[in-house]
């Protein structure tokens, strides 16, 4: 197996083996108002939405999780089955994998299934020189987007793993520009990996005419905690020592998705496992909310195991909705909340990012 692709099979592995988990659950700090004459059946909550022009059922996405090495054509085809099945959103992981010649089949399986949102990935540090690699453009771009006939392309930031890793790509100067450049042409979207967005970030791509942001904050996937164990596993003992020290960086998942609540959609993530923290996330301010880690078990195994999991956390949305009195997303999105703890302090204090 090619280095890539040896990278994206541990990613997995480790994810399954190793608790990889923020030690915070920051959605615990969100409490939502409980109204006990809710005045609507359960059964009459609408919870559709339409999230970038797209009809979904449920505002829930799983995002990137892999691609690019044999196993993950199983994994992409469990979720595009279960996500057609539930008319829900999917993204697929970093397609830097396929362009460089890897297992382009694992990302193409999902255009047989009628996925109402497909979401293609490239990572930022791709588009800014790095040592001995390729750097991308427009047309890897849209490669990238043909390949799983994408209605977007999520652009992730994910310079807390690349400091992370022994290998990583620290180059992060033009990466603003890169974003630029294809925002001009192409529908994108950029997604942090569990470090959050600022809100002076997410103006900055507000302003160069991103489609969308994914939060990705802090409290769920730890991708220094994933580059750490990997760093253990090598014998790299130093790249194991500073995943340490940051296993914890980022900017809590609520947080993030109410600073960067700037007029885009924002699609909450970051230690989302069940329906309540997806339904406080729209009460905080997003759009839809996205899960990974939570889906990974039963995407190895079946997309039925996939479809239960996800439905389970539908039932779930669609309960809190009731309990608040929410007819549709749109009233569950004005649900009085109350905010404590961390996220109450973060939320509080005057910060620049
Ligand atoms: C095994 C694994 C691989 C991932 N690979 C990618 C990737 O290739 N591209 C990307 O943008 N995000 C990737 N992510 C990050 C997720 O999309 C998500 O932002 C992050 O895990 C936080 O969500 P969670 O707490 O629900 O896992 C990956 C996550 C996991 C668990």
């Amino acid at each position: 197996m090619k280095d890539i692709e040896q990278r994206k099979a541990d990613h997995i592995q480790v994810t399954m083996e190793e608790d990889v988990a923020s030690r915070h659950d920051y959605w615990d700090d969100v409490k939502l108002v409980h109204n006990a004459l809710p005045e609507i059946d359960l059964e009459e909550v609408d919870t559709s939405t339409v999230l970038f022009g797209r009809k979904l059922s449920c505002p829930l996405m799983v995002t990137a999780i892999t691609g690019g090495y044999p196993q993950a054509e199983k994994i992409n085809e469990n979720l595009a089955k279960a996500c057609s099945e539930l008319q829900i959103g999917l993204g697929v992981g970093s397609q830097r994998a396929a362009l460089e010649k890897g297992s382009l089949r694992s990302y193409e399986v999902i255009k047989e299934y009628d996925v109402p949102l497909r979401v293609a990935n490239l990572g930022a540090p791709q588009l800014v020189p790095q040592r001995r690699k390729r750097t991308y453009g427009p047309e890897e771009a849209r490669k990238a987007i043909d390949m799983i006939e994408a209605d977007l392309l999520a652009i992730h930031l994910n310079f807390l793993q690349e400091v992370a890793q022994p290998e990583g790509d620290t180059n992060a100067r033009g990466c603003f520009d890169g974003i630029r450049s294809l925002s001009r042409d192409l529908p994108i979207l950029v997604k942090e990996t569990g470090a959050g967005i600022s809100r002076n970030v997410a103006l900055r791509l507000k302003g160069i005419g991103v489609r969308g942001l994914d939060v990705a904050g802090a409290g769920g996937t730890s991708f220094s905690k994933v580059e750490g164990r990997r760093a253990a596993k090598l014998g790299d003992r130093r790249s194991e020592r500073i995943a340490e020290t940051f296993a914890e960086w980022g900017i809590p998942a609520p947080v993030s998705v109410m600073w960067a609540d700037v007029g885009l959609p924002v699609i909450a993530s970051g230690g989302i496992v069940n329906g309540l923290q997806a339904a406080k996330s729209m009460a905080v301010g997003a759009h839809c909310a996205g899960t990974a880690r939570a889906v990974l078990r039963e995407a190895l195994e079946s997309p039925q195991a996939v479809k239960e999991r996800l439905s389970l956390m539908m039932d779930e949305m669609r309960i809190t909705m009731f309990l608040t009195g929410s007819r549709n997303v749109r009233e569950l999105g004005r649900v009085g909340y109350m905010l404590t703890g961390a996220s109450k302090e973060w939320a509080s204090a005057d910060l620049e990012g």
